[in-house]
């Protein structure tokens, strides 16, 4: 039932568009988790190529990143998961990364800082009192890792080539370093975006972001609903 192309509207994306679609995560069983984040991402893209959420094919790069295969002139796109919700992006004429996080994080930020981080930006996090280290640290991990997702490269071994001012304000990004092959620094766009309350994301694009929209799905239960009867009929 959920996945029935028969309630998708197709929806236009121009070059430069990013959407952003927010599915609030319902109760789910662990087991049933990668079933329902297949059809999240299935039930967004199919909105915007002629073809039903099943009948889509990924492909994937050296590093794992997806794309979509048999579609003539497919939208780039990128998801990202995390307790109680799910962010997919979807854009065209750019490539895209996304990495949500939830703001009540706790990590050990001066311990990773210094393994991962660029020295400026450690520098400037141990000089941060505990709550804004926390905060800019979180400011700073999404930024990193949405770029190493935009190029496919996943995490290890590239944050600290990526590298942001530090602060507890929570504005857009501000790239100060990226690394030899993704030069130049002025090809890159950071956006950040609060899909809801107590989480934050960035969008990170290699290219010019014409406009950024983001929709708020009523379809994360449905679609859990059809994960679990899936799981448990397999
Ligand atoms: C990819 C990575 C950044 C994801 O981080 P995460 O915080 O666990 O997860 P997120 O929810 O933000 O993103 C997961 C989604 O990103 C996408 N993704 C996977 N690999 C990716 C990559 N290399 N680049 C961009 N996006 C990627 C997928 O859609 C994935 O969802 P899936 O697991 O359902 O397929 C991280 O796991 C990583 O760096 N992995 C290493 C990749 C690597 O080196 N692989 C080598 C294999 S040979």
């Amino acid at each position: 039932m959920m996945l029935d192309p028969a309630s998708t509207t197709i929806s236009l994306l121009h070059p430069g568009e990013v959407h952003l679609w927010w599915y609030a995560s319902p109760a789910i069983a662990p087991r049933v988790r990668r079933t329902y984040i297949d059809a999240v991402l299935r039930i967004t893209l199919s909105r915007y190529v002629a073809m039903p959420p099943q009948a889509l094919r990924f492909g994937r790069e050296s590093r794992g990143r997806p794309f979509l295969l048999d579609v003539d002139g497919a939208p780039d796109f990128n998801l990202s998961d995390t307790e109680g919700g799910t962010v997919v992006a979807v854009a065209r004429g750019l490539r895209v990364g996304i990495d949500l996080e939830r703001m009540d994080r706790q990590p050990r930020v001066q311990a990773l800082a210094k393994r991962y981080f660029g020295k400026d930006e450690a520098t400037a996090l141990a000089s941060l009192d505990g709550e804004a280290a926390r905060r800019a640290f979180l400011f700073a991990w999404t930024a990193k890792e949405s770029s190493c997702k935009a190029t496919g490269t996943g995490i290890y071994g590239w944050l600290d080539q990526w590298t942001f001012a530090c602060d507890a304000i929570g504005s857009d990004p501000q790239l100060t370093q990226v690394p030899n092959d993704a030069t130049p620094l002025a090809a890159w766009q950071h956006r950040r975006v609060a899909p809801a309350e107590g989480y934050t994301a960035v969008l990170a694009a290699k290219g010019s972001i014409g406009s950024l929209s983001m929709y708020r799905s009523n379809e994360a239960q449905a679609i859990a609903a059809w994960a679990e009867h899936r799981v448990q009929s397999e």
